[in-house]
């Protein structure tokens, strides 16, 4: 018997039939189409730990019991995003998901993985039936930026654990993971041209103990620090581009720089000395507007676009406050010079430095809501985290959006209450169902600007969020919710058809060691 069919995110269009397909020692995958030989590995890994069986790949027939096939190449739009689409057959003698690209594939065999018993997602050998019920789906998703973000620098996670971390997206059909690379409390990627940067700015010398708001403050005096080597970052870029997961990396400017400027005090804007940051919250410490800070962001940047392969390059922007701009005289002088009336309309010029030297590599810039102030530069994205409203402004411009409200979808916000039988978290409370019912384009937007939502975005930030278990935790049932918010639209979507699915899908995240939250 086949158990009851429960997909996280639901297909578009599933038919169920009457049959079932045994898999046994004798499987075999075939693979046809450009990038389907590359899936057919990935999945053969896949399927060998739980069933023991050793499931051959092979390439240019249709012969395998499991069979993938790309009818044509994988074609960018003008936003960089590729089709999708994948449509996925079981009969009584095979399973084909044929897809006009390999990213369609890659998305097709997460959904395979889901049609077996949730056990097939163990590392070990499970003694368990392997039998795919006869379906006819055809999907695709409703958004083309499908993205979580992971804050690597409050607290850093090894190279196996943003994989695994990336990996579990995948099993979502999430199609994009924003790496937050810098930070007040550490530098993590390391910068060949500027080796102080992780040498210096990946360690803070102490950590918060407790909340922010906790008066007094105590800390733990004990130094934390890790970076990625830009060989640790080229492994996870493999990793990611073999499930045809996109990664954004972020560098966070002219705010949140403080291990930036600890390491190089010249970016900064006063003679003061500073530290890598041991607490949570905004400093006032931001970069300086000299033409050699700029240089230097140009050529961190440089970098990091030679080691990511994806169209957007994020640069943050987000919570740079001005008090240093505004006492300092140099920083008041270069206002002058370059004929801008506030401190805003210099944080504008500054992020067009970047967006400039980005659309020069032929990459486009995302950054936070903030951006907008003092002027959008002209071909950039924004990611709208405060609230809808500088997305609501920035698709009015005529810019393309992320939505990702931290009302909605910020999940270090607790997840349930009594808060205190929690773990402890930044604040807020944003329920499994708030997140379920989240619908990234506001209603009223007008419907010619709805376009521009590119998508919607999960947070994940790290100051209270210490292991990749935490990750997990706070992650937890959340990212699955999202995962349907994002490939599905609001009249499809059905919350208690979700929460009855998510019955065996927890079963899914056990098997993978995800100890997700096991409320509501
Ligand atoms: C943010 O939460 N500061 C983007």
């Amino acid at each position: 018997m086949t158990p009851p069919i429960s997909l996280i995110p639901q297909p578009q269009s599933l038919r169920v039939g009457k049959g079932e397909l045994h898999l046994n020692t004798e499987s075999t995958i075939s693979c046809s189409g450009q990038g389907a030989l590359d899936l057919g590995h990935l999945l053969a890994e896949y399927l060998r730990p739980a069933t023991g069986f050793p499931f051959p790949v092979s390439e240019g027939n249709n012969h395998g019991t499991l069979h993938l096939e790309a009818t044509a190449l994988a074609e960018a739009d003008e936003a960089g995003f590729v089709d999708e689409q994948y449509t996925l057959t079981v009969t009584a003698s095979q399973l084909c998901i044929s897809a006009p690209n390999a990213t369609g594939l890659a998305r097709g065999i997460q959904t395979l993985r889901q049609l077996l018993p949730p056990a097939i997602l163990s590392e070990s050998i499970q003694d368990s039936p392997w039998v795919l019920p006869q379906v006819e789906i055809e999907d695709s998703p409703r958004f083309r930026w499908r993205g979580q973000h992971l804050d690597v620098c409050r607290h850093f996670f090894t190279v196996e654990e943003v994989c695994n971390f990336i990996d579990q997206l995948a099993l979502h059909r999430f199609n994009i993971c924003h790496l937050h690379l810098t930070e007040d409390q550490g530098w993590r990627i390391e910068i060949k041209k500027y080796p102080r940067l992780t040498e210096v700015g990946s360690i803070r010398e102490s950590t918060l103990i407790g909340h922010e708001e906790d008066r007094p403050r105590k800390y733990d005096n004990t130094p934390y620090g890790g970076f990625y080597t830009q060989e640790d970052i080229k492994q996870i870029i493999a990793f990611a581009r073999r499930r045809h997961i996109t990664l954004v990396p972020e560098i966070d400017m002219p705010g949140h720089m403080v291990a930036a400027i600890t390491a190089y005090p010249e970016l900064g804007n006063f003679e003061t000395k500073t530290r890598v940051r041991c607490h949570w919250g905004i400093s006032q410490n931001v970069l300086n507007v000299e033409d050699s800070t700029v240089n230097f962001m140009k050529d961190v940047l440089d970098e990091v676009m030679d080691l990511f392969p994806g169209h957007f390059i994020h640069i943050g922007g987000d919570e740079a406050p001005k008090f240093e701009w505004s006492e300092s005289e140099r920083a008041q002088v270069r206002m002058a010079e370059l004929g801008l009336k506030n401190e805003d309309e210099l944080q504008s010029w500054f992020i067009r430095q970047m967006d400039a030297h980005i659309t020069k590599a032929g990459r486009r810039l995302i950054g936070w809501g903030e951006i907008l102030e003092g002027g959008l530069a002209e071909g950039a994205a924004v990611m709208s985290w405060r609230s809808e409203t500088s997305g609501m402004e920035a698709a009015e411009q005529g810019h393309d959006v992320v939505m990702a409200p931290s009302q909605r979808v910020y999940f270090d916000h607790y997840q349930s209450e009594p808060k205190a039988d929690e773990p402890l978290a930044i604040h807020g409370l944003t329920t499994l169902e708030q997140v379920y019912s989240y619908e990234p384009i506001p209603e009223e937007m007008p419907q010619n600007q709805r376009h521009h939502i590119l998508g919607a975005q999960g947070q994940l930030w790290t100051e209270y969020i210490k292991t990749i278990d935490d990750v997990n935790y706070m992650g937890y049932p959340r990212i699955c919710a999202l995962a349907e918010v994002l490939w599905l639209t609001p009249t499809q979507k059905d919350y208690s058809d979700f929460t009855q699915r998510l019955k065996s899908h927890r079963e899914r995240l056990t098997h993978l060691g995800i100890n997700a939250c096991p409320k509501p």
